[in-house]
């Protein structure tokens, strides 16, 4: 039993935080604030508007648009109204329900990013977290593949702000729109297509045995299932035409709409075609295995590699024409993407692409004779204020070191210039300077600070 003088036991609560989450340091932050910054210049610079959404939403709007793989990975609880709620574990269906809500107010096409903070249940491994953040760039409103270019080129843009070369990533093209009408040609039906889609998805981790015995259980026959192995190892479009062409696998008939190419495969010629005419075909190859895990995509679908280290995905995104009408809206057709914290932040700290050290002080003031008390000199901390107030960033000493002391601690906060107070040198309202790069020191008037 505890006597009345010892503490009673506390249970243990454990100092680190839940699998697959992070805390952020001082020095993590800096990190984060880093790619944040990034990312909305990036952002802003292509004229796109910020938007946010809450962290938790109904569960329907996850349950029923997101596709099964999300669906397993939800972080879901009943709220004490007894109403199902998910954590986000993607923004997009939020953005879909938030366009809805405003109907026909909205100017059209909408350029909108957010930085949401998300959460899936995932397998703990390199480069997935349970938690993390993911820039979101969505253009909806805009049928032609104008959007598909402007969001392919702001990715470019943004990688190479980072530091990142065409060396570094790759961005893989293909289009659900020229799968779906293959699959059409080799007679799947269409109920059929979002299971084959899961399948090709997989593909890759399952290795081709497997992935042909789940297409054959599908009612896939052996020439079908040999048709799409093909159609998946092309890396040029003309090849890939000419295959289908003599395949029979194209549909003849197909006749352009109104902005709209005749086939995804006339849509990814006119998407390479922009990206040539901009000079950043390099950045791009056509990757007909990209099939995306979501089940919304309905045309162009792309993801971002890393070229170094495993081919990691830093971003991933694609047209949705449906899922606004899906979801109970105007039929309105969007294409955006996804681009995670973890993977981005790993591939720029290996590129030694990180930036390093603490945001500078403009000044650090030091007092020249801090007095006994240990505390700091009133004066010193009016001149702080007043320093602050003209817009400099500005730190001292809380406790009344000795000047060595004060001195390391400058250094420690990354000061620029260190202003001893109280110094012989200075005088009324002047103050004797020294910058701590050049070394050198002067007398300035509080004006010229
Ligand atoms: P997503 O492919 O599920 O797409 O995710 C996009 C990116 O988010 C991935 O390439 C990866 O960088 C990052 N990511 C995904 N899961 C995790 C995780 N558990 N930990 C760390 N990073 C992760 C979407 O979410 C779509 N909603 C993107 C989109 C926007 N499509 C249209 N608009």
């Amino acid at each position: 039993m505890n006597s009345p003088t010892q503490p009673k036991a506390v249970q243990q609560v454990p100092l680190q935080s839940p699998k697959g989450t992070r805390d952020f340091y001082p020095e993590d932050m800096r990190v984060q604030n880093h790619l944040f910054d990034v990312w909305r210049r990036a952002c802003l610079d292509f004229g796109f508007e910020e938007y946010e959404g809450p962290t938790f939403e109904h569960l329907e709007l996850f349950t029923e648009k997101s596709g099964q793989e999300i669906v397993t990975q939800l972080y879901n609880f009943k709220d004490k109204g007894d109403r199902d709620i998910a954590l986000r574990p993607e923004m997009t269906p939020t953005l879909a329900r938030m366009v809805n809500q405003k109907g026909n107010s909205l100017k059209l096409p909408l350029r909108w990013f957010s930085i949401p903070r998300l959460f899936r249940y995932e397998k703990a491994q390199r480069g997935r977290l349970r938690e993390f953040f993911q820039l979101n760039m969505d253009i909806l409103g805009c049928n032609t593949i104008a959007a598909e270019v402007e969001l392919l080129s702001s990715i470019v843009n943004m990688l190479k702000a980072f530091g990142l070369t065409a060396d570094d990533f790759s961005i893989h093209v293909s289009s659900r729109r020229l799968l779906s009408e293959l699959l059409d040609r080799l007679g799947v039906p269409a109920e059929k297509k979002t299971v084959v889609y899961s399948a090709l998805d997989k593909r890759a981790k399952i290795g081709e045995a497997e992935f042909k015995s789940l297409l054959g259980k599908e009612g896939m026959s052996p020439p079908a299932i040999d048709s799409i192995e093909t159609f998946f190892n092309f890396k040029d479009i003309a090849a890939l035409e000419a295959w289908m062409k003599d395949g029979g696998l194209v549909d003849p008939g197909a006749m352009a709409t109104e902005g709209q190419a005749a086939s995804g495969l006339e849509e990814l010629k006119s998407l390479f075609g922009y990206m040539r005419a901009l000079g950043l075909e390099g950045f791009l190859s056509l990757d007909t295995s990209v099939v995306r895990g979501l089940a919304y995509y309905t045309g162009i679908v792309f993801e971002v590699y890393d070229k170094s280290l495993g081919m990691r995905a830093v971003a991933g995104g694609g047209r949705y024409d449906n899922l606004l009408a899906n979801l109970g809206g105007n039929s309105m057709s969007g294409v955006g993407f996804g681009m995670g914290d973890v993977v981005l932040a790993d591939l720029l700290r290996e590129k030694g692409l990180m930036p390093s050290g603490r945001e500078p002080l403009d000044y650090y003031l030091v007092d020249v004779a801090p007095n006994e008390t240990r505390l700091p000199n009133p004066q010193l901390m009016l001149l702080a204020q007043k320093l602050r107030a003209e817009g400099r960033r500005v730190g001292y000493s809380l406790s009344g070191e000795k000047m060595k002391k004060q001195m390391v601690q400058a250094n420690d906060q990354n000061a620029g210039r260190v202003l001893f107070f109280g110094s012989d040198k200075g005088g009324e309202d002047r103050y004797e300077v020294k910058d701590l790069k050049t070394g050198e020191q002067s007398v300035s008037a509080f004006e010229d600070l």
